[in-house]
């Protein structure tokens, strides 16, 4: 039988999502059907389509009692919304269902594990709980497990926090087996990755610590996602309270660690690290294997440090483009999913444009846009000593990406979009290039601006809240730029 929490929430979500009108949202990115969302959650391949769940507060546009929104969608770009799949309503999940993962049993059920958060008291008085929960439903429909919940504290080695323990992702081995991991916080207060076992996915237990922080890369490791990619092994993380530090930033980051993975002990050895994403508004990374083997990574595009409620906003919410990953020398690639490119039309070129000052290009301009840049100074001429890129542009308005040769140094400023809060509004990123020469690819999709450096080598991702009038794009070089440009309108 449903509950009343989630009878109320489907009713509440679907008259409140018809009132937002289809202009008032990015086209082909997912936002919240109504209110609040975080973390993807439980994003898998179910029964001929994606499933993508979603942190979820549909009463208000900001973070409370966690439910899981839910969305389905045949090519990643266009999402349909389906009604809410959890609401919290048991006792061990009353204050909510924080993040998970999905995965199909044999028999054909989608299986859903997710934190089930509890406090005992009410506030932030009581000891509060997260516990491993399971739900099993048909795509649509859910209901949680009666021997809720599967992965307590009392599972845990000595000195495990019980408080901090949460956003298990899960996965079937060849072996027909299953492995999940969950983020952890240990003795020392720093993150630790745990990794439990399962023969049919509902009895789990304790298997080892995959990864530890040992108080680098941040303290609490929020959502894992842990996998092998070509002939490496993955762990994404999210770690909160990060410190400065090379190319990491303080408060919440992503990280990508790469490694080996030792079958015998299970555990995770590191050999690389990066941020997954340089920009400001990336988080909670989750990914996916779809049916042709593409590993597919979705990541919330935003981050607790620079949230901007609009206050008069219906919605508060997106996830970024999901992202096919690679790994090519030990670094991690991304690039938009393919499926994008049957979106691209208009196209327009440019070829060895040269230009110093400021230009704009007959055609160059719009919201939904897709467009690669090839940069390099002019031949024979000293290298040009910056390069702004304007995009999301008019007399009031411009979101700004500005490279520096000498420096190797790529910023995205959204001083200029829309935001009227002191949050985070600019971010820079060493990138690999030489002599000037550098490739970009920049998309737009209303409220964002997603940017990808040499082919995919890094992302920066950044969410904006200018009007939407506001559509010119301009270039500026100090010195002589020579460029090409393709680019594309996004239907
Ligand atoms: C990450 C996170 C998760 C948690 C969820 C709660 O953004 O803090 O660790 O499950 O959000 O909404």
């Amino acid at each position: 039988m449903m509950s009343q929490a989630l009878r109320e929430a489907r009713r509440y979500e679907e008259a409140a999502g018809n009132r937002i009108k289809e202009e008032e949202r990015p086209a082909f990115h997912l936002s919240v059907r109504t209110g609040w969302m975080n973390d993807p959650n439980g994003f898998s391949y179910y029964d001929g389509a994606y499933h993508l769940f979603y942190q979820y507060y549909p009463y208000e546009c900001q973070w409370n009692f966690m439910h899981w929104g839910h969305a389905v969608s045949k090519d990643l770009l266009h999402w349909e919304y389906l009604p809410a799949a959890l609401a919290p309503d048991q006792g061990y999940d009353r204050d909510g269902c924080f993040s998970g993962s999905a995965l199909t049993l044999p028999d054909g059920r989608q299986l859903l594990m997710y934190t089930g958060v509890s406090k005992e008291k009410p506030g932030n008085g009581g000891g509060e709980r997260q516990t491993q929960c399971l739900a099993v439903g048909n795509g649509l429909d859910y209901e949680k497990y009666e021997k809720n919940p599967v992965i307590t504290a009392a599972d845990l080695p000595e000195g495990c926090s019980a408080k901090d323990f949460r956003d298990p992702k899960m996965w079937q081995r060849e072996d027909g087996s299953y492995r999940c991991v969950v983020g952890n916080r240990a003795a020392d207060g720093s993150g630790q990755i745990l990794l439990f076992q399962s023969r049919d996915g509902f009895a789990w237990e304790y298997k080892s610590v995959l990864a530890s922080s040992r108080n680098r890369f941040g303290k609490m490791w929020e959502c894992p996602d842990f996998f092998k990619l070509g002939e490496a092994w993955v762990l994404l993380l999210s770690p909160q309270e990060m410190l400065p530090e090379g190319p990491y930033y303080n408060g919440n980051g992503t990280l990508c660690l790469i490694g080996d993975f030792d079958e015998e002990t299970e555990t995770f050895i590191k050999r690389q690290d990066q941020p997954i994403d340089c920009g400001i508004d990336f988080y909670a990374a989750q990914t996916m294997q779809a049916p042709d083997g593409r590993r597919i990574m979705v990541g919330w595009m935003q981050n607790w440090d620079a949230c901007d409620f609009q206050p008069d906003a219906l919605w508060f919410g997106q996830m970024s483009l999901p992202r096919e990953l690679s790994v090519k020398d030990g670094k991690l690639y991304q690039k938009p999913v393919r499926e994008l490119e049957n979106l691209r039309c208009g196209k327009l070129k440019y070829e060895d444009v040269s230009f110093s000052g400021e230009i704009e290009l007959d055609g160059i301009s719009g919201r939904r846009v897709d467009m690669e840049l090839s940069v390099r100074p002019e031949d024979g001429m000293e290298c040009y000593r910056k390069l702004e890129i304007q995009v999301a542009k008019n007399k009031q308005y411009h979101t700004s990406l500005c490279f520096l040769p000498e420096e190797s140094l790529l910023t995205v400023d959204r001083t200029f979009s829309g935001s009227r809060k002191a949050v985070i509004h600019q971010r820079s990123s060493r990138v690999n290039s030489e002599n000037g020469n550098l490739k970009l690819r920049i998309l737009l999709d209303r409220y964002s601006m997603e940017v990808f450096v040499n082919d995919g080598e890094q992302a920066m991702t950044t969410v904006i809240y200018t009007d939407q009038e506001a559509d010119g794009i301009s270039f500026a070089a100090n010195g002589t730029v020579h460029m090409d440009i393709v680019k594309y309108n996004l239907v």
